[in-house]
């Protein structure tokens, strides 16, 4: 499937494993010059911009640091001019309940999966065309707690589909539309099909397995396209029915 996404701009947030190098991959295959962040995972982000070639950017920004994320957009105008797609993809999963989970682990979380979303959009919306697209990968979790120990992972993600919402609002008179993806269990190093989380979820999903990062990907490209030019403030589930 080509969605005629060539020659637009894209800016995704850790793109150097799991669901964001899938989106960084898909949209360079459509076309698209797209920078990625990471924080630490140097070899892998040059790894990954070398086999994309001319039009990829790497660029390391530790979104725990608002001051990062911000540097990161203004990097990718520096080379791009304007970004036309932003994804917001990078985040980590901690658990535990609250009588172990301290405040500080939630303050870091909320940081990486939260404050980052919304620095790096407050840096980036003027330089957003009408036309743009902002799509932030959230999670079932937003909505469903079928576990103990998950409140602070799901408040952030809960926390990043309302900020979808309501900027959808904002931005609509731009014509900019802005999407949250809600993946349930996907492969990757954050929540490995060989992991401790994989009978007990896949078991809940109606197909009875885990996603896979092309599987959110594919819905990335389709949101950053004319063809969902009529979507925009929605929560969208990926998530092989987990959620019903
Ligand atoms: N996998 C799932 O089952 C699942 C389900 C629902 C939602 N999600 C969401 O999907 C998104 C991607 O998850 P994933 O499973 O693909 O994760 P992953 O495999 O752990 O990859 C995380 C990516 O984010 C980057 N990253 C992590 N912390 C960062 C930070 N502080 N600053 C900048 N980049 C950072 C990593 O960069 P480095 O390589 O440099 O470490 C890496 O590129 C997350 O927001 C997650 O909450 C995942």
């Amino acid at each position: 499937m080509t969605y005629n996404l060539a020659g637009k701009t894209a800016l995704v947030t850790g793109g150097t494993r799991g669901i964001g190098a899938a989106i960084v991959e898909r949209l360079a295959a459509e076309g698209v010059k797209t920078a990625f962040t990471y924080v630490s995972n140097q070899a892998a982000a040059e790894s990954l911009a070398s086999r994309l070639g001319a039009g990829a950017i790497a660029i390391q920004a530790d979104a725990a640091d608002p001051a990062q994320s911000k540097a990161a957009v203004e990097k990718t105008i520096e080379a791009f001019g304007h970004i036309d797609i932003l994804v917001h993809n990078a985040g980590i999963f901690r658990t535990g309940p609250i009588t172990e989970f301290d405040f500080d682990a939630y303050r870091q979380q909320t940081a990486v999966n939260v404050d980052a979303v919304y620095a790096g959009t407050h840096a980036a919306v003027p330089n957003i065309p009408e036309g743009g697209r902002i799509i932030v990968i959230s999670s079932v979790n937003a909505k469903r707690m079928p576990f103990e120990g998950f409140a602070a992972y799901g408040a952030t993600k809960a926390a990043v589909t309302a900020l979808v919402k309501g900027w959808a609002r904002d931005l609509g008179s731009r014509n900019i539309l802005v999407n949250a993806i809600q993946p349930g269990p996907v492969d990757t190093d954050l929540n490995p099909a060989a992991g401790p989380f994989f009978e007990p979820v896949s078991g809940m999903t109606a197909l009875k397995r885990y996603g896979k990062p092309t599987e959110v990907a594919n819905m990335a490209a389709f949101l950053a396209s004319d063809e969902a030019s009529f979507i925009t403030g929605a929560a969208i589930d990926v998530d092989g029915g987990l959620a019903l």
